[in-house]
């Protein structure tokens, strides 16, 4: 019998990693954990470590660290800190790393693993948004696989599958248009992040929910298709499917769609970016197509979602762009979490930023943090203003 795949779970405190963790323990013959990655929440990786069992825990908040201490089951090591986030995730024993942290402070251990030659389940987008050239030259070097999480990746991916790539004409990501697809523009100025919070279909973070209300997050989802996939600008849009049951589409040259669909439910591509073939059970609900309601889909209103008028320029311009987009957006983000710009002010704070960046080719590493904190101070004067 082969031996289990050996997972570090970076964000294992999160959404996606307690998904991840779920159906870890479905299949204990083929999932083992080595690291259990989280960052504030003690009391949440105390009971996942009790669960889990895994080899090692790592806190990258030092006073989560202190409050774990001596409250990990016997077998179970404690380390602190983003250093030992990396050398989980580069570790000789790991198979798969499962990149779930949130914004861009995952992309130095994400980009660890992937130097390491890890398969890399990719859920945190940011880091692709923010270093997709570095990241997928370093995967072209060392030979990782990176497997996308994104259910709308994670369908493009099966939709790919076995067929030309040079066929494609389309790839289409589908939007829910979250909680205010509906609601009357002018009221969206008084938006509370508790409304922003609850999404009509997925259970998700902070971060990615209020992102999914402003369709920030599929403008970052578009950029890290394009990455992904090797995608052209042009090739890539989105459009909204209020029911969140088709995932993505893929349009070849002939007129041929090839649509992938499944519940909301990210244990699906979880499970399926940990072994695709042959498919495990990921114990989400099957799909009744017979009794979901009409499948809708409608092209996406710029004027209520301004954050894709913005994705185009960005497709369309060098990767200063997509820095700038995503730190600006991770600033304002969590401003309007901790009520220090409205609802509104989120997506024209990206847009301030933007119109004051340099459309400029990134290479490096170094170059990419530079302009994340150009952009984030940027953003942060733009708030205070
Ligand atoms: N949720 C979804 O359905 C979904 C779908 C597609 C893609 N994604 C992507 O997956 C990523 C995670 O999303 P999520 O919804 O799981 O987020 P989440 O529930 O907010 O969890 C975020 C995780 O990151 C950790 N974290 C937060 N700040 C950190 C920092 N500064 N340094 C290190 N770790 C930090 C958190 O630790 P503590 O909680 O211990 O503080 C937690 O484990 C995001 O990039 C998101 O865009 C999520």
């Amino acid at each position: 019998m082969n031996k289990p795949m050996k997972l570090t779970i970076l964000g294992a405190t999160g959404s996606i990693g307690t998904s991840t963790i779920d159906v870890m323990l479905r299949h204990p013959q083929a999932f083992a954990a080595y690291a259990l990655v989280g960052h504030r929440n003690a009391k949440l990786m105390a009971e996942l470590a009790e669960k889990v069992r895994p080899e090692l825990v790592v806190m990258t908040d030092e006073s989560a660290y202190f409050e774990l201490k001596g409250k990990l089951p016997a077998g179970v090591n404690l380390a602190y800190g983003m250093d030992e986030a990396i050398a989980a995730a580069e570790h000789a024993d790991v198979d798969m790393v499962m990149a779930a942290m949130v914004g861009s402070a995952g992309l130095p251990a994400t980009l660890a693993a992937v130097r390491a030659g890890k398969r890399v389940g990719l859920a945190n987008k940011e880091c692709l948004v923010t270093a997709g050239r570095v990241f997928m030259q370093a995967a072209k070097e060392s030979g990782a696989t990176v497997v996308p999480v994104d259910s709308e990746h994670a369908a493009v991916h099966q939709a790919l599958i076995g067929h030309d790539r040079d066929s494609v004409t389309r790839i289409i990501l589908t939007a829910s248009g979250g909680p205010f697809r509906n609601r009357d523009p002018k009221t969206l100025i008084n938006v509370t992040p508790a409304e922003a919070v609850a999404h009509p279909n997925w259970s998700m973070g902070a971060k990615i929910s209020i992102d999914s209300a402003t369709m920030m997050n599929k403008a970052l989802e578009l950029i890290e298709a394009r990455w992904l996939f090797d995608a052209k600008a042009e090739q890539l849009s989105a459009i909204i499917h209020p029911q969140s049951i088709v995932h993505a589409m893929v349009e070849y040259r002939d007129g041929s769609v090839l649509a992938q669909m499944a519940m909301p439910d990210m244990r699906s591509p979880i499970i399926y970016a940990m072994q695709a073939e042959p498919r495990l059970e990921s114990g989400i609900p099957w799909l009744e197509l017979a009794q979901t309601h009409p499948l809708e889909f409608q092209a996406v209103d710029e004027e209520r979602f301004p954050a894709m008028r913005l994705v185009k320029g960005v497709l369309a311009g060098e990767d200063s762009l997509a820095i700038a987009l995503n730190a600006a957006n991770e600033v304002a983000n969590q401003a309007f979490q901790d009520g220090k710009v409205g609802f509104m002010g989120i997506v024209s704070t990206v847009e301030a930023v933007l119109n004051k960046t340099e459309n400029k080719h990134i290479e490096t590493l170094d170059d990419v943090w530079q302009h994340d904190a150009i952009s984030r101070q940027l953003a942060n004067e733009v708030i205070a203003k």
